[in-house]
């Protein structure tokens, strides 16, 4: 018998699926979709108020405008006025009160969008102004919070802290960051018959939007077919916020029986929805002469905005990557979950990790400065699987290979070397000062709310041997659904073009989660393997007793015995003996646990490690400021493509690098968004990228515990490599003062902000 090889399908470096379609423009997304005859189009009237009672609201002129057909109001609404993922304090629609500029009072349904837009602006509103709370602090020195604070403890940290040989405290402000997703939120949705309703939407959540959907409709939730064929970009941005402009077509729809489109204009997206926590972070630190942590203390304030939307869990991951890579012997983490008049902050891509991260970072760079130690030994002194494994909130780390990543970086890259020739440039009197910086990344991976680690699929295969695959993860750019061919085709041994994915659907896998915590392809992946595994039982327990042999897949084919038939011929004499083609795939996450009462458990299943070094170059005359060269070198465990792998932690970076320098929010002292277009507000472009950029997957990785091929989810984790960037722009800020003072850079790292830490450390290292 000849050798069985496996396909090459999983593990190998497959483009995007849908690449092609994107460069040619044929990848359709819901504005391309040919609009339905009879299709109204809708515009949200907002508030321009913080926080104010509405004393009337006087429609009659939007009413009365041409090509108006429908003004929604909280009135029309059949069911609850509520849009929220669990609190029940999202109105689709404000009632008396507004909680943010921009918030939505109303919403016109015209025969066209200038139509629709021009009565939006008719409105007559008069406000009754109330106090407004625009920032975290104020929030929390008035006790707004969202819920009580929370803490983490390990320890005494504050006795560890007082009896340390030395410490430092800090206070680190790090800005929020706006999705910029390239399609914005968009929703289409077509009445059927009776309360039926097909909505096309731009989402992460396809469940949670068919089911507010219909607590907004007091309908079934069978009533409503939610459908997403991809997005262009989520990162976040669409797990709860599109819910509400597909709500909003939903209502006009019901209403009129008309089809509805919404689709926001970039301005209207950027005012109206919510962004990355902005935080404002206290540290304090015991350590010794050797630079090793001895206790460690954090107090965090975030902006959640007027309602809670995901910010409970976003605030605890922020606790839970407060530690970063690094064993602390004894840790208090305190998180203000601040209530404020404005939109309501929401996940971006590291879901509150990032900016957990931020605070241990700057610390550990103080401690460096302090000591006069290389900020790259700091760190490996204190990371996990070097100075010990117990997590704050009660979990050992087990697989710690931070240590590994970062001495292979540091190497490869030739840190050491280069930190010599930084220091001797920056010993020269030019204006440019050069900075450099190694940092780490350990991201938790599951969903902290255990019960959403749960995925379903769906799989036909036809009698010609196509195989017809549905999961309940959604496609935005990040390549899940490549992923999960690969791991059918796989499972099948046939070719990957015989496997054909299509929209997700609540109609044919139901009960999903949000496509989200970089979860996508270790859930959905999982859980159309068990689909795939169900059939391969099934025509294995047949061919046995037909043939007398169980069958092995190959890529030439079934070998049955001695006999070998073709995937087509096999399936189709399948089919003939009345075997079921069809199954539904199920997977949930083994040996996870968490008591949030207590914050201790085993929230995540595993860790994914990343390093990455970036060289930066400060003008200290402007401010201005590049990165010259990164160097990553990232654990995905063993990839499940490594095409798409390097995309992810190439865009997560570049993500992170906006975040953390040019990307700034201004909101001006009434609450209202400034930078709300990319004229103001300034994502990287491709001139931004690193001129020397060396992107490496790590050979040796593997994921310890079960994952679907020992991959490790990537979606996420590289974002926070970034940080390496604000850690060598603060190096080349200290050197203006010779490493003796530390740099109060906040973040975002702007021209302007680095210009005044500049000035900042002249004064303070000639006093
Ligand atoms: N990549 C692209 N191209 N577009 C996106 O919107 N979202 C990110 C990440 N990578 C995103 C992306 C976020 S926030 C998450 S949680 C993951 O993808 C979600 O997908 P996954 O779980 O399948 O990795
Ligand atoms: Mo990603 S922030 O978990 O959608």
């Amino acid at each position: 018998m000849r050798t069985v090889t496996r396909t090459r399908a999983v593990h190998a470096a497959i483009g995007h699926d849908s690449a092609p379609r994107h460069v040619s423009g044929e990848a359709l997304y819901i504005d391309d979709i040919p609009e339905p005859p009879g299709l109204l189009h809708l515009v949200a009237g907002r508030s321009d108020r913080a926080h104010a009672r509405i004393v009337r609201l006087d429609l009659s002129a939007v009413r009365a405008a041409p090509g108006v057909v429908a003004v929604l109001t909280p009135a029309d609404v059949p069911g609850r006025n509520d849009i929220s993922p669990f609190a029940g304090d999202d109105p689709l629609f404000a009632g008396d009160e507004v909680m943010f500029h921009g918030q939505p009072l109303f919403c016109v349904a015209a025969e066209s969008l200038p139509k629709a837009r021009a009565a939006a602006a008719l409105a007559v509103v008069a406000y009754e102004d109330l106090p407004a709370l625009l920032e975290a602090e104020a929030a929390v020195g008035a006790g707004s919070l969202i819920e009580p604070t929370q803490t983490l403890r390990l320890g005494d940290a504050r006795a560890a802290i007082a009896a340390a040989p030395r410490r430092l405290s800090g206070r680190l402000r790090i800005g929020g960051q706006e999705h910029f997703y390239l399609e914005g939120q968009v929703a289409l949705v077509i009445p059927g018959e009776g309360q039926d309703l097909h909505v096309w939407t731009s989402t992460q959540h396809p469940t949670e939007t068919q089911h507010i959907l219909a607590r907004v409709l007091g309908c079934p939730d069978a009533a409503v077919t939610v459908e997403v064929r991809r997005m262009g970009g989520g990162f976040g941005g669409k797990e709860t916020q599109s819910v509400q402009w597909a709500a909003m077509a939903a209502l006009a729809a019901r209403l009129t029986r008309r089809p509805a489109k919404i689709r926001l204009d970039r301005d209207d997206d950027m005012a109206m929805t919510g962004k990355r926590h902005d935080f404002v972070t206290d540290w304090r630190l015991g350590y010794d002469a050797e630079g090793r942590l001895r206790g460690a203390a954090f107090e965090m304030a975030s902006r959640c905005g007027f309602s809670a939307d995901l910010s409970h869990a976003i605030n605890d991951r922020a606790m839970f990557h407060s530690d970063n890579a690094y064993a602390l012997p004894a840790a208090e983490i305190v998180s203000h979950r601040a209530r404020t008049h404005t939109v309501s902050n929401t996940a971006f891509r590291g879901f509150g990790g990032p900016q957990g991260m931020m605070g241990i970072e700057r610390a550990l760079d103080a401690v460096a400065l302090d000591l006069g130690l290389d900020p790259l030994d700091v760190r490996l002194t204190n990371l996990y699987g070097v100075a010990g494994d117990l997590t704050p909130y009660g979990q050992r780390v087990t697989d710690a290979v931070a240590h590994e990543l970062m001495t292979e970086l540091a190497e490869a890259c030739d840190y050491r070397a280069r930190r010599a020739a930084v220091r001797r440039w920056n010993a020269g009197d030019g204006h440019l000062k050069r900075g450099l910086a190694l940092t780490p990344v350990k991201f938790g991976i599951s969903f902290t709310t255990t019960h959403l680690n749960q995925a379903g699929a769906l799989v036909h295969v036809y009698t010609d041997g196509s195989i017809h695959l549905n999961h309940g993860g959604t496609e935005m750019g990040q390549g899940l659904n490549i992923k999960v061919a690969q791991v059918a085709a796989d499972a099948f041994q046939v070719p990957l073009g015989s496997v054909r994915i299509t929209s997700t659907r609540t109609d044919k896998v139901p009960n999903t989660s949000a496509t989200a915590a970089s979860s996508g392809s270790d859930l959905n992946g999982m859980a159309a393997l068990d689909a795939c595994e169900q059939i391969k039982a099934r025509l294995a327990a047949w061919a046995r007793e037909a043939f007398g042999h169980a069958p092995v897949f190959t890529p030439d084919g079934v070998q049955v015995g001695p006999e070998r038939l073709s995937f087509r011929d096999f399936v189709n004499r399948a089919w003939m003996a009345r075997i079921s083609l069809s199954a539904a795939g199920f997977y949930r996450t083994p040996d996870i646990h968490y008591d949030r009462a207590t914050h201790t458990g085993r929230p995540f299943y595993y860790y994914a490690y990343g390093a990455a070094c970036s060289e930066v170059a400060v003008d200290t005359l402007t401010g201005e400021n590049r990165v010259l060269r990164t160097d990553i070198l990232h654990d995905v465990g063993r990839s499940l493509n490594p095409a798409i792998d390097l995309g992810q932690i190439e865009g997560g970076f570049v993500q992170g690098m906006g975040w953390l320098t040019t990307e700034e929010l201004v909101f001006d002292g009434e609450g209202r968004l400034t930078t709300h277009a990319p004229s103001t507000y300034k994502i990287p472009t491709a001139g931004d990228r690193p001129p020397v950029f060396n992107i490496a997957i790590w050979d040796r990785g593997e994921n310890r515990e079960d994952t679907v091929h020992r991959s490790k989810a990537v979606g996420e984790p590289p974002l926070m490599l970034a940080i390496s960037v604000f850690s060598a722009l603060t190096d080349a800020v200290a050197a203006v003062g010779g490493h003796r003072v530390l740099p109060d850079l906040d973040a975002p790292a702007t021209p302007e902000r680095i210009l005044a830490a500049v000035a900042d450390v002249r004064r303070r290292a000639a006093g």
